[in-house]
């Protein structure tokens, strides 16, 4: 068991999700893009923005393994890949969160290979003190302290998906 402290609650999410969705329709009008959700972390936030990003668009799946238990050498095993052709096509990635950036330029650089139109990321959380390599997310929900965080998708050992809040997490039994 882990005791915890609410950071942002479930409305201020709602209110900034909503925010996030109203620039993301302005700047995909007419532009279908292909909406990819980095699994499992992003998928409350995806399933949340997506519903309010007013114009059409598809979606897609990723799922990388953690390279939190094994070696850190950069690459990054994919679980999941995207199976839709991306070539010529705006891309829009959301993740849960920001943190040392490997995960994200390691996917971003796998993806520009495949020649699409644009490619951006959309991450509900960013740790910019926790960066080891350098990555800017285009469209960032929250900036946070760099302490460990669980809750809206984001997990302590696979546990606390679910609850509707973002937390940190203050003392580990
Ligand atoms: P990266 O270090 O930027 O590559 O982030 C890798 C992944 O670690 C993120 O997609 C999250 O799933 C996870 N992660 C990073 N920080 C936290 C945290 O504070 N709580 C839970 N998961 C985290
Ligand atoms: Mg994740």
């Amino acid at each position: 068991m882990v005791k915890y402290k609410v950071l942002i609650d479930e409305n201020k999410i709602k209110t900034r999700v909503a925010e996030l969705g109203q620039v993301l329709t302005k700047d995909y009008q007419g532009k279908n893009p292909i909406v990819i959700c980095v699994l499992k972390g992003g998928i409350i936030f995806f399933t949340d923005l997506i519903r309010r990003i007013n114009t059409p668009l598809e979606i897609d799946f990723v799922r990388f393994s953690s390279y939190r238990n094994g070696a850190e050498n950069g690459e990054l095993r994919s679980l999941l890949n995207v199976t839709t052709d991306i070539k010529n096509r705006d891309v829009l990635i959301v993740e849960d969160i920001v943190d040392s950036g490997k995960t994200l330029s390691f996917f971003v650089s796998v993806l520009e290979k495949q020649k699409p139109s644009s490619i951006k990321v959309c991450a509900l959380l960013d740790k910019k003190d926790a960066r080891k390599v350098p990555f800017t997310a285009d469209y960032v929900g929250f900036e946070i302290a760099n302490s460990f965080v669980i809750g809206y998708g984001l997990d302590y050992n696979e546990l606390y998906r679910e609850l509707p809040f973002i937390a940190v997490i203050t003392d580990i039994d």
